[in-house]
């Protein structure tokens, strides 16, 4: 890499580094309100720009400023709360209570649940109570978890910290989990099994309804990961389109996680983890009595927490209501379904399975999906790059139903694939990169070591820019 080539790249990954001062130490002095407010106002209203223009897939769901601005009225009023201190917040109780009970009711769940900090968090602590209801109840000390191929990769980190083995299942020619392999790979050892709906490659839901049956007939727990699909799909289902069952009428699911951080429209920072009983939520439960620092008890991950999440996601739930929920359902369905049609008359494109709200396509002969990829992000387009097969898919929210945003993707998915077939056999400047759209570094035997540079850069202050030649 030459060093200009350097300079552009730290350019990208630091863009302020030469406009605003870079911060190592604590400033002697205060900085003034108003030339902080003014740098963070002109940074997010720049980094917001593409989201707003309704270009990017996932990411933002809601997109309405009114809405965040409303939010964060409510957050600064509990911003500086600690909810652990109950007896000076109880209103923490009322809040937290009433989102797990309205995320129940979207879910024909019985009541019971937890508010946690975002997906991940909901998945690694169900993943916990399989684990410790699994040690007290069968006595196993050499857990496993049965995942398909496509479940979040967040469980395999949390059974990398807990230390349980993951057995991954392949994929039907559907692109949903194969029950049987699944099955396969049961033993008794087993804590759990998992099934998304939808889950986040493919936006694809897993025969859930097969799954309960088979978590039934091996006496173990079922999760579905609804964290994207959760505040979603009940919305679709009710607009009459045609979605599985997965949710607790379905026998056997035993827990669902569901992110009011996404399609619920809540500030980043809420998820609701729902148990069908409170025997198996007591096993995430941590109590101490012998603690000098008095008795503790404290049911999740967290010490401290913000009452301005919860008081804000409660607020967003109220604030959006049923017939919010369904129109900007409704939105969402019908961008969705055009681009799923409009994709499906591209003949060098195959979109995987049948999609609902997020449409994953792959190249149908030897087109380089990542090549299509560059020209989409040269045309302001933002997708999410997958692997395993190379693809890409485009994750519908609120911004993406602004009119004509359908069909202006599609035209650019056109450009895009005359531009791969042009210049098939070159290297492509984008990859597969989890939280990038693209621009990373691709795959390669040095992939672990670039990737742990990348978080390395992400904790870093931006370098000095090079003196001037
Ligand atoms: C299906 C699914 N599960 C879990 C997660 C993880 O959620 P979070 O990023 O809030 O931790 C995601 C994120 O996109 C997801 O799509």
């Amino acid at each position: 890499m030459t060093d200009n080539a350097f300079e552009d790249f730290l350019d990208g990954f630091f863009p302020y580094r030469k406009t605003t001062e870079a911060h190592r130490s604590i400033p002697a002095e205060p900085v003034s309100r108003e030339l902080i407010l003014g740098q963070i106002e002109d940074m997010a209203s720049r980094e917001d720009a593409q989201g707003d223009r309704g270009t990017v897939s996932g990411s933002l769901y809601c997109g309405d400023h009114d809405h965040y601005a409303f939010l964060g009225d409510v957050f600064s009023l509990y911003s500086h709360a600690n909810v652990l201190q109950r007896d000076m917040y109880p209103s923490a109780t009322k809040f937290e209570g009433e989102i797990i009970a309205m995320t129940s009711s979207l879910l024909h769940g019985t009541g019971v649940g937890v508010v946690t900090s975002g997906g991940s968090e909901s998945l690694i602590t169900a993943l916990y109570s399989y684990r410790e209801q699994a040690r007290t109840d069968r006595g196993i000390t050499q857990p496993n978890i049965v995942l398909p191929a496509t479940a979040h990769v967040a469980l395999d980190k949390g059974a990398h910290w807990m230390n349980i083995e993951v057995r991954h299942a392949p994929l039907t020619d559907g692109y949903v989990v194969d029950v049987a392999a699944m099955e396969a790979l049961i033993d008794d050892n087993t804590i759990a099994i998992v099934g998304s709906a939808a889950n986040y490659a493919h936006g694809l839901i897993d025969p859930i309804e097969e799954l309960g049956a088979l978590a039934q007939s091996r006496g173990i727990g079922l999760h579905v990961d609804g964290c994207l699909g959760g505040w979603l799909l009940p919305w679709a289902e009710k607009l009459g389109y045609d979605i599985p069952l997965w949710d607790f009428r379905v026998p056997g699911v035993t827990s669902i996680s569901a992110d009011t951080h996404k399609y619920g429209y809540a500030l980043k920072g809420s998820s609701v983890l729902l148990y069908r009983s409170k025997d198996l939520r007591k096993h995430q439960y941590f109590t101490y009595p012998d603690w000098p620092g008095g008795l503790y008890l404290s049911p999740g991950l967290a010490g401290s927490r913000s009452g301005g999440i919860i008081a804000s996601t409660w607020a967003a739930i109220l604030a959006t209501g049923e017939s919010g929920y369904l129109a900007a359902a409704d939105g969402i369905m019908r961008t969705a379904t055009a681009i799923k049609e409009g994709i499906r008359g591209i003949p060098q494109l195959e979109v995987i399975g049948d999609p609902t709200f997020l449409i994953g396509f792959k190249a149908a002969g030897d087109l380089d999906i990542y090549l299509v990829n560059d020209s989409l992000k040269a045309q302001g387009w933002r997708m999410n790059a997958l692997q395993l097969p190379p693809a890409l898919h485009f994750c519908v929210t609120r911004p993406n139903t602004q009119p004509g945003t359908a069909e202006a993707f599609l035209e650019a998915l056109r450009t895009a694939v005359a531009y791969a077939e042009e210049k098939q056999g070159q290297p492509a400047e984008s990859g597969a990169m989890y939280g990038f759209g693209a621009g990373t570094p691709q795959g390669n035997a040095t992939v672990n070591m670039v990737m742990a540079g990348v978080l390395d850069a992400m904790h870093e202050v931006a370098p000095d820019p090079a003196p001037a030649a």
